[in-house]
């Protein structure tokens, strides 16, 4: 109990807000939280906050900001902010005539929700459009009212729900007194909910620069080689679930720190983008790169609905210091730093894989691990990573190698 209460915070105050994000809370659970800098994105400097468990995901994701700082940096666009909910409900009536009044339906449900979107729609986002769906050949008398909303600078779950749990309830109304329904029997409202999956909130990240520029890799490797081979690497994983499912992990390695670190929902981001990187059929990478007239470009369109209000975004103390050094970006610009970081940790696994192998780097930060956590000195850190230069890193093996040292001292 008193190393669960060595992690509470000193502070009464502050406990009690990270106390209240959750139920029968005992401790915090301390990760690190570090930052990437030298990202340039769209010609502005970014110094990108990272919460991660992951040893080598923040050198990676720094390596990469370095690697591109000098050809352009990063470009990003968003494509799309749509946001989506459902209200799926059970009718048994007749399907045409609940279609051929659909808008008059439509109407009452954005008139009635209106003290709900009130001040939504003064910051310029609210309902923006309602259709019906029947669902009717896969489920007998089941159908869904699909709603898209702009939720402007939240991620806008709360606000999505409510508006959605308010149209379920004019629906229920309205078939209780619309005269033309009244021989159809009630309807039956099964589930009101935002949809996590959002395929037009989108953001685009790039990077391109002509091959020569792409400069030396270990090994003697040339520019061209390496273009070669990362466009390989990345068709594989287009064309490879196995692979995909790999190569899609590595790009959350950077996405899911950002997100943690700015106080969204890193569970709806993932599940998102790994429902996005099916949409075809198969599961597939979430980034593509061409090698033509000389020109590498790496890109990745990537469905990313945050926020920057509301939520624990303002309550969360160190969420709200990330989004201070990120200069306080709209939910516009935290897409796009957010996409940049994925496409980054992207970039050096690639990069790594395709030059020395993944384990070099990993090793490092392992060796690292271990020595911390057998209390190595200074100097035989220094010792160990000399000697773990040219051997197989394990904890057995650093072990053993600290313990001949301490020895022969
Ligand atoms: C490890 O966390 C992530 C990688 O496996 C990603 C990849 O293979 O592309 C290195």
């Amino acid at each position: 109990m008193s190393e669960l209460m060595s992690y509470w915070h000193s502070n009464e105050e502050q406990q009690k807000i990270l106390d209240n994000f959750s139920e029968n809370t005992l401790s915090n659970f301390p990760m690190p939280f570090g930052v990437a800098p030298n990202f340039i994105i769209n010609d502005q400097t970014y110094c990108i906050p990272m919460v991660i468990e992951e040893s080598s995901v923040v050198a990676a994701a720094s390596s990469a900001a370095k690697f591109w700082m000098d050809k352009g940096g990063f470009k990003t666009t968003v494509l799309s902010t749509k946001k989506l909910g459902q209200v799926h409900f059970l009718w048994e009536g007749d399907g045409e005539k609940l279609r051929y009044h659909f808008p008059e339906i439509k109407k009452r449900l954005i008139e009635e929700c209106f003290p709900i979107t009130n001040s939504m729609v003064k910051r310029g986002g609210g309902i923006m459009d309602m259709e019906l769906i029947s669902l009717t050949d896969k489920e007998p008398g089941l159908y869904q009212i699909l709603a898209s909303f702009e939720t402007c600078d939240s991620m806008g779950a709360n606000f999505i729900n409510t508006c959605l749990e308010q149209f379920s309830k004019s629906l229920t109304s309205f078939f209780k007194t619309s005269s033309v329904f009244k021989s159809d029997g009630k309807v039956e409202i099964i589930m009101s909910i935002l949809s996590n999956y959002t395929p037009e909130c989108i953001v685009r990240a790039e990077v391109e620069c002509a091959v020569k520029e792409l400069g030396k890799f270990p090994n003697g490797m040339t520019a061209e080689a390496f273009a070669r081979r990362f466009q390989k690497a990345i068709r594989i994983a287009e064309i490879d679930p196995y692979r995909a499912a790999t190569h899609n992990k590595g790009i959350y390695n950077g996405i899911d720190a950002v997100v943690i670190a700015t106080g969204n929902d890193f569970r709806a981001i993932e599940a998102c983008g790994h429902a996005y990187a099916a949409r075809d059929g198969q599961y597939a990478s979430l980034s593509h790169c061409t090698v033509e007239d000389g020109v590498f470009r790496f890109w990745m369109d990537l469905p990313l609905a945050v926020g920057t209000v509301g939520g624990l975004t303002a309550l969360h103390p160190i969420a709200r210091r990330s989004l201070e050094l990120l200069e306080n970006p709209d939910a516009k610009s935290l897409m796009c730093i957010i996409a940049v970081a994925g496409l980054a940790q992207n970039f050096s696994a690639i990069r790594s894989l395709v030059t020395t192998g993944i384990q070099q780097g990993h090793m490092r930060m392992h060796l690292q691990n271990i020595l911390n956590q057998l209390k190595a000195t200074q100097e035989e850190e220094l010792s160990a990573i000399e000697h773990f230069a040219h051997e197989i890193v394990s904890f057995t093996a650093v072990r053993e190698y600290l313990e001949n040292l301490r020895l022969a001292r």
